[in-house]
């Protein structure tokens, strides 16, 4: 099974439940994090992969750098578009598979937020990190934030304890996690009602130790790595989201 997100969970779903979270304050403080993190400076070229609805590359885009976004989701390339346009910002978004991009770069600097990267078996996921690694210049960084296999062990409540979103409009988002030991992932059941109408599906993400994101970077050809929080500390016991970064 190389692929563990079915299409649907970023569906026109997603959005609907976690748009909220994703407001102007956490996506203008996501951006700052990357800037600070690659030391970006206005004319630096930026993939954003996978960029979602743009809430990054936009961001990125309107602060003077030269960004490609790329995602397999159509609509929510859509939306990033839009957002650009009412912004009056200009960057290239290009549909694509993070296995595969669709991009030769060569780029000063890769991000990948919001945990968006452990989504295949684990040699599909050394593969994006080879691919990460084939579109940035020597000497550029890759920025991957995403859940901290350890912090997301140490607070983890099994199911059938839920995370449970509900819209101002009653619907209902429930995630029903378990953490499944023999591969490093958390399996998530996500159930939602919309409009009264019931969907259920399961994915899965793989979430990396410090030593094991040490090993596959090195072996994706990249060097300096570190791993820690949002602030730059050393990832320890408490860090529940990393910002891991590596020089190509
Ligand atoms: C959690 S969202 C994060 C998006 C963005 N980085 C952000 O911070 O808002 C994950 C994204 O991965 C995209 N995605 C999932 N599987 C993909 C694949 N195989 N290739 C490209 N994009 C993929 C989804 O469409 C979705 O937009």
């Amino acid at each position: 099974m190389a692929e563990l997100v079915p299409e649907d969970v970023f569906g026109e779903d997603y959005l609907h439940f976690y748009g909220g979270l994703l407001g102007d304050e956490r996506s203008d403080a996501d951006t700052d994090v990357a800037v600070a993190r690659a030391a970006l400076r206005p004319g630096d070229r930026v993939l954003d992969a996978p960029c979602g609805h743009g809430r990054l590359a936009v961001r990125l885009a309107a602060r003077g750098l030269r960004v490609t976004g790329v995602d397999r989701a159509e609509h929510l390339l859509a939306l990033a578009r839009a957002d650009a346009g009412a912004r009056g910002v200009e960057l290239a978004l290009v549909a694509g598979d993070l296995r595969r991009l669709p991009v030769d770069g060569p780029f000063d600097a890769v991000v990948c937020w919001f945990t968006s990267f452990g989504y295949f078996d684990d040699a599909s996921n050394l593969a994006v990190l080879r691919e990460f690694r084939r579109v940035l210049r020597p000497g550029g960084t890759l920025l991957v934030e995403t859940l901290s296999h350890d912090g997301f062990v140490r607070s983890f409540t099994e199911a059938p304890e839920a995370i449970v979103v509900e819209t101002a409009g009653g619907d209902l988002l429930v995630d029903r996690n378990e953490f499944d030991v023999e591969h490093g992932r958390v399996v998530c059941h996500r159930v939602t009602v919309r409009d009264g109408v019931r969907r259920d599906t399961r994915f899965a993400i793989r979430l990396l130790t410090v030593p094991e994101w040490r090993r596959a970077l090195a072996e994706a050809g990249f060097a300096a790595v570190a791993v820690t929080d949002h602030d730059g500390a050393a990832a320890d016991l408490e860090t529940f989201r990393l910002v891991v970064s590596a020089s190509a």
